[in-house]
């Protein structure tokens, strides 16, 4: 198979991780998410991690000085050699443009970019009652995808728990942050002729299959 390389667009909540972790099983990819990264960081007391967990608290993107190089790294490793997903980055125009150009140093560039459209009201129900796998971070829903077992992870049988910027308040300034900083990147990958739009309200199963039909 070519290689693939995949970046997953869309507000918080979207269902980007959801999807990226069964889509990067299924098409044999990598999944590489900012988030985790930046998670992972934090868990370790790095100073990145440190730095990064005051803006993510707040709902605030972490500076791109910081994050693009964190990225650049890691699709530099040997694992991604048959591609990979991209998961919560680029989020600005400058994290774009530096990706596109470390690419093209490469002699690589981005196949596919696929938007998750789903409106504010519906994230921030799916925000309000997620829970994640501590070891695996796998998300789950209370009400739309609940654990068989209360508080554990399926896959993994992990701890599951709730993310500190999935409060309220955080979750609407995410919201916010998305429609300014991210949504000139639908823009940008238009022009490219690489964006494919995918509604993101049917059920995770039929997003999936959208999505696989998109970029396969
Ligand atoms: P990050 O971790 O990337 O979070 P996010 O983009 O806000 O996205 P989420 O992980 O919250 O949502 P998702 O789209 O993955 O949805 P999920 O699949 O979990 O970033 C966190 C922070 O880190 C940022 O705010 C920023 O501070 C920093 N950061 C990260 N990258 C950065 C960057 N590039 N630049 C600067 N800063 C950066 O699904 C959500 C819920 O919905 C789950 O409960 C799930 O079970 C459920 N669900 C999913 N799909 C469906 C469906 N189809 N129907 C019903 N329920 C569904």
């Amino acid at each position: 198979m070519d290689t693939l390389r995949i970046i997953l667009l869309g507000p918080p909540g979207a269902g980007k991780g959801t999807q990226a972790k069964s889509m990067s099983e299924s098409l044999g990819l990598v999944h590489i998410s900012s988030g985790d990264l930046l998670r992972d960081h934090q868990n370790r007391g790095t100073e990145l991690g440190m730095t990064a967990r005051d803006y993510m608290k707040k709902g605030l993107l972490v500076p791109d000085n910081l994050i693009i190089g964190m990225i650049e790294e890691r699709i530099k490793m040997e694992d991604v050699e048959s591609g990979y997903i991209l998961d919560g980055f680029p989020r600005t125009v400058q994290q774009a443009q530096s990706l596109e150009k470390a690419l093209e140093n490469q002699g690589e560039s981005i196949d596919k970019v696929a938007n998750i459209v789903v409106s504010d009201q519906e994230l921030i129900h799916r925000l309000g009652g997620r829970w994640i796998c501590r070891q695996c971070q796998q998300p789950f829903h209370e009400i739309n995808s609940p654990p068989q077992i209360e508080g554990k992870c399926d896959t993994c049988n992990g701890e599951l728990y709730q993310r500190e910027d999935d409060t309220s308040d955080a979750v609407v300034q995410r919201i916010k942050v998305f429609g300014e900083q991210t949504n000139p990147l639908i823009e940008y990958y238009s022009t490219r002729g690489t964006l494919v739009s995918i509604d993101g309200e049917g059920s995770i199963e039929q997003v999936r299959q959208s999505l696989i039909g998109a970029v396969s």
